[in-house]
């Protein structure tokens, strides 16, 4: 997989391929992943959209995300573990934030489990953590995870 990365718009075809990212990108033990029924329910509501990456023919990897009257919310972002690590996620980030300005959202947020390493690549790419939502992930085991909140604004949106 040397060939460069193009992200697509994505739709209900594409869901299969999604839900293979999701299952294999995903810790089954933190109850991070969505279903695909939860994702299908999803995509036709106003506002939603999916980004795949591809690298050749092949998804490896994708974000959903909603603009909803100037904000917009990541709500996944997940890259196949054989294809991690190799700019994927920024990409998929960065088309976010240029996504999210085309659809005139200058506030954006996300929730992502305390002690994610993802929080890295948010930092690093400009979100803050603004607040902490107590037991949000419901995991195995009836273990429930904090999930922080992040949020980056209009005065640093510029894809990085
Ligand atoms: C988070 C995730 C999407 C990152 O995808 P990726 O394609 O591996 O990320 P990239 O290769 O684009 O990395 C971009 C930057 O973030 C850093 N980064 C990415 N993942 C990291 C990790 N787990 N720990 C530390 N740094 C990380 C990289 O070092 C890189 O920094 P650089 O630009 O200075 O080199 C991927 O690890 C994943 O799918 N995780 C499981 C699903 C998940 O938890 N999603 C987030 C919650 S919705």
């Amino acid at each position: 997989m040397s060939e460069a990365v193009a992200i697509e718009e994505g739709g209900l075809a594409d869901l299969p391929a999604v839900m293979t990212v999701m299952e294999t990108a995903f810790d089954p033990c933190f109850g991070e992943a969505w279903t695909a029924s939860q994702c299908a329910g999803l995509l036709p509501l106003p506002g939603v959209w999916l980004s795949v990456a591809r690298i050749g023919d092949e998804a490896v990897g994708f974000a959903l995300a909603r603009a909803i009257a100037g904000e917009a919310e990541l709500l996944l972002l997940a890259v196949r573990p054989d294809a991690q690590g190799r700019g994927v996620g920024k990409s998929l980030l960065n088309h976010f934030f240029r996504e999210s300005l085309t659809r005139g959202a200058d506030h954006l947020h996300l929730e992502v489990r305390d002690g994610n390493d993802a929080i890295k690549l948010y930092t690093r790419l400009g979100f803050s953590i603004v607040g902490r939502r107590r037991n949000y992930y419901n995991g195995r085991d009836g273990q429930q995870y904090d999930a922080l909140s992040l949020a980056k604004t209009a005065a640093s949106l510029q894809p990085q």
